[in-house]
């Protein structure tokens, strides 16, 4: 059976899957990927800061760029300051975002000491001020990523739901956990199942979705319109694949061969190369390529997570600091996997 898609005022999602905000992870080349291989119907940047895009730090404009490619897209930003969300959102937009995505998620306490992020759930009078300035700013639809709550003692996310919608937010993501929790414990999917009981424009669950038989369960016990992948599409766009092509009714694609994944490797650094050269306006060098490739350090190796031979390689591809050598690596893991069958 098909899944019906939905739409984000009057943006289209026509496959329900979205590829979650990652700091550090979902940038421009992880994005062009996952688009291509896991065809998400929706994708988010990672978070932005808005005080970082008031001050005209060059690091985080470069989250702003944007391939025609990976449409529709949302970029992420998260503030405490009403006033400088809503001039970010602007920039944002002038960028090309379709969305505009509000953190109320982020539990790291570097972000919540500043108020932003999950911190915003304690305090709903700021939290929806920010809402309706954002909203006011921009003409593309503003939507919120929230938390169930700061901790136990209150599930907050219902209350907001309801501010933030009558503010103008135009969908809602709950990541099914508590602040406090981290990423502890399993996320509480029934947490998702209350909210849908207050929420009137689509409602996307999230927290611990791996496979299309968990994207399923999803939906059924909680009515969610969406749902929303994180960790389990880390150097694996396949994962995707297998859940969107359950939402298009059709069947599981193959799993990819070790060659295709190790292609992927290098097509995800090589992106990685240029697109830190193009960002810092140098031209492609040794200390460009070990820029880029530290920024990959945890990701590379997951790549091939599970392969007989992956554990010995995974201390050097994490320490890999040019193409050149990235190739060497990966030739010599090929050689000994095909020794090994
Ligand atoms: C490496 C990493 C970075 C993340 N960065 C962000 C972020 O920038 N913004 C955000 O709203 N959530 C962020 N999250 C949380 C995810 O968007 C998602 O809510 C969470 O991982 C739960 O989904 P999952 O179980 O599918 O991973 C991040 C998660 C991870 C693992």
């Amino acid at each position: 059976m098909v899944w019906p898609g939905f739409k984000v005022g009057n943006v289209e999602v026509q496959t329900p899957l979205v590829l979650a905000p990652m700091e550090d992870v979902s940038s421009l080349p992880m994005r062009v990927i996952a688009k291509r291989i896991g065809q998400p119907g929706l994708m988010f940047t990672e978070f932005v800061s808005a005080m970082a895009i008031h001050y005209n730090a060059r690091k985080t404009y470069r989250k702003l760029r944007i391939d025609p490619e990976e449409r529709p897209l949302g970029i992420q930003i998260f503030g405490a300051d009403p006033e400088v969300m809503a001039e970010t959102a602007r920039i944002c937009a002038d960028a090309g975002a379709d969305i505009i995505d509000i953190n109320m998620g982020c539990w790291v306490p570097k972000v919540c000491r500043t108020g932003s992020g999950a911190a915003l759930l304690k305090d709903p009078d700021t939290a929806e001020r920010i809402v309706r300035a954002v909203v006011d700013a921009v003409k593309v639809p503003v939507t919120v990523k929230v938390r169930a709550g700061w901790d136990y003692s209150q599930f907050a996310a219902p209350d907001l739901a309801r501010r933030f919608q009558d503010a103008g937010a135009q969908m809602l993501t709950l990541h099914a956990r508590f602040a406090k929790q981290g990423f502890e414990g399993e996320a509480d999917w029934d947490l998702i199942r209350r909210m849908r009981e207050v929420v009137t424009v689509p409602l996307i669950g999230n927290g611990d979705v791996k496979t299309p038989a968990d994207a399923r369960r999803m939906r059924d016990e909680t009515g969610c319109d969406g749902v929303m992948v994180g960790r389990a599409a880390i150097s694996n766009p396949w994962a995707l694949a297998a859940i969107s092509a359950e939402m298009r009714g059709e069947a599981a694609p193959p799993p990819p061969t070790l060659l295709e994944r190790i292609d992927v490797v290098r097509e995800h650094a090589r992106s990685m190369v240029e697109f830190e050269a193009v960002e810092s306006g140098e031209d492609i060098s040794p200390a460009v390529e070990l820029r880029a490739l530290s920024r990959l350090r945890g990701q590379l190796p997951m790549y091939i997570k599970g392969e007989p031979g992956a554990s010995q390689m995974r201390a050097r591809l994490s320490r890999v600091s040019s193409l050149q050598e990235l190739d060497d690596l990966l030739g010599e893991f090929l050689t000994l996997s095909a020794a090994a069958v």
